[in-house]
């Protein structure tokens, strides 16, 4: 769908790797053009027209990303570099402070490293513990969730959509059963926030983390969503201009409120802009239509990868619009290799997912990963390429 928005597209390539990140429509750099042929100035700092300009399209992009996953407060809105700047600034700049040695962190060995290596380090640092939910099928259960938690458990640190096996996990029941127990629930959203309504109040998920280049928006975005209540006990972990209101010599310092509290530096303001842009793009098209679209395509594939007897498909089950898989013989890198020569966009290895291997048992996969614009011809033309006899000896 919408392929003729993508000007890439037009390159005869066809790009299964939106897991990595999405291609960006035509909306995303004309936003980012206007920003900069009509008013590229800074924002929260100036008291003239164009920089006035600049601050209320920045906010208006804060209110479309609140609508667009339903926040209540425009305040739970802060703008980071990416989900990793927002995953590390929920784990140091919030559960540092609000955990204590001992205190238990429970999360899987699907997780992307921004959702293992800042708890790791808090770790080392305050001595709380990670524990991990075993999953069944590679997928995590509600069952096993329940079954996982002790009286230590403080926090559930988990993908809503995890980016090798592509389970959507149950967020609202776990939010629901951990809220019972006075459990806070993060959310890696990176994932999830191209592929399906993401409703954080239905979801009730006390923090929510994503990039903007993952949604079809800009390199050098992110979000970072809070429930209120938690935000205003946060501390930045980034110091300097637009996030105070005053500092003297002896060190007393003022912080502005949120979100500019957490937002130091001269932001990323022609992404936000034109993040804004794509998100109303993105709405109006439609999570119904993209999420039906991507779910078909993933059936479609894994019915026709199947008609290839050396490849193992590690995902069969899992609902979202990944396949991990592996042909038997063939380095997974080497697949990838090989399917460039096809134009053929797909990503190898361990997708920063480097503890899964204990899982699955490997280590490298080949990773299709679906977007809206993908079509079944061209999973047509990758089975085509994956069929080819003479497989093994183009990629010498
Ligand atoms: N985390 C991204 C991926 O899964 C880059 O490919």
């Amino acid at each position: 769908m919408n392929r003729e928005d993508f000007a890439l597209l037009k390159d005869n390539v066809i790009y299964f790797d939106n897991g990595a990140t999405a291609l960006k429509p035509n909306v995303l750099k004309e936003a980012l053009s206007d920003y900069y042929d009509h008013y590229s100035c800074n924002a929260h700092r100036g008291d003239y027209d164009l920089s006035l300009k600049v601050d209320a399209m920045y906010e208006g992009a804060r209110e479309k990303v609140q609508n667009f996953i339903n926040a209540k407060r425009r305040e739970e809105i802060i703008f980071t570099s990416g989900a990793t700047d927002s995953l590390n600034k929920i784990i140091f700049g919030y559960f540092k402070w609000n955990l204590k040695k001992d205190d238990e962190v429970l999360i899987t060995v699907a997780e992307h490293a921004s959702n293992v290596l800042p708890w790791f380090e808090l770790q080392d640092e305050i001595g709380i513990q990670v524990a991990y939910i075993p999953l069944e099928n590679h997928q995590v259960t509600l069952e096993n969730v329940k079954k996982s938690i002790t009286e230590k458990t403080k926090v559930i640190s988990l993908a809503h959509i995890t980016n090798v096996i592509g389970d959507v996990r149950p967020l609202k029941e776990i939010c629901q059963y951990a809220h019972e127990r006075g459990i806070l629930v993060v959310a890696d959203g990176a994932q999830s926030v191209a592929h399906e309504k993401v409703d954080v109040q239905d979801l009730d998920v006390d923090f929510f983390a994503f990039s903007a280049h993952k949604l079809y928006g800009p390199t050098g975005v992110g979000v970072l969503y809070g429930k209120m209540e938690h935000l205003t006990q946060i501390r930045p972990i980034i110091f300097g201009g637009g996030m105070n209101t005053s500092f003297s010599k002896d060190g007393v310092r003022v912080y502005h409120d949120l979100p500019s509290m957490l937002e130091a530096g001269t932001p990323n303001i022609a992404g936000v802009i034109a993040f804004g842009s794509v998100l109303d793009y993105m709405t109006s098209i439609g999570f119904d239509e993209i999420k039906k679209h991507e779910r078909e395509l993933k059936q479609y594939a894994v019915q026709r990868l199947q008609e290839i007897d050396t490849i193992t498909i590690y995902n069969k089950e899992a609902e979202s619009a990944i396949i991990a898989f592996n042909m038997d013989g063939v380095f997974a890198q080497d697949l990838a290799i090989y399917l460039n020569n096809y134009r053929i966009c797909v990503r190898a290895g361990n997708h920063c997912a480097k503890i899964l291997k204990e899982e699955i048992g490997v280590k490298n996969t080949v990773r299709i990963s679906f977007g809206l614009y993908n079509t079944k011809e061209e999973i047509d033309c990758l089975l085509e390429a994956l069929k080819n006899p003479n497989l093994k000896a183009e990629m010498i």
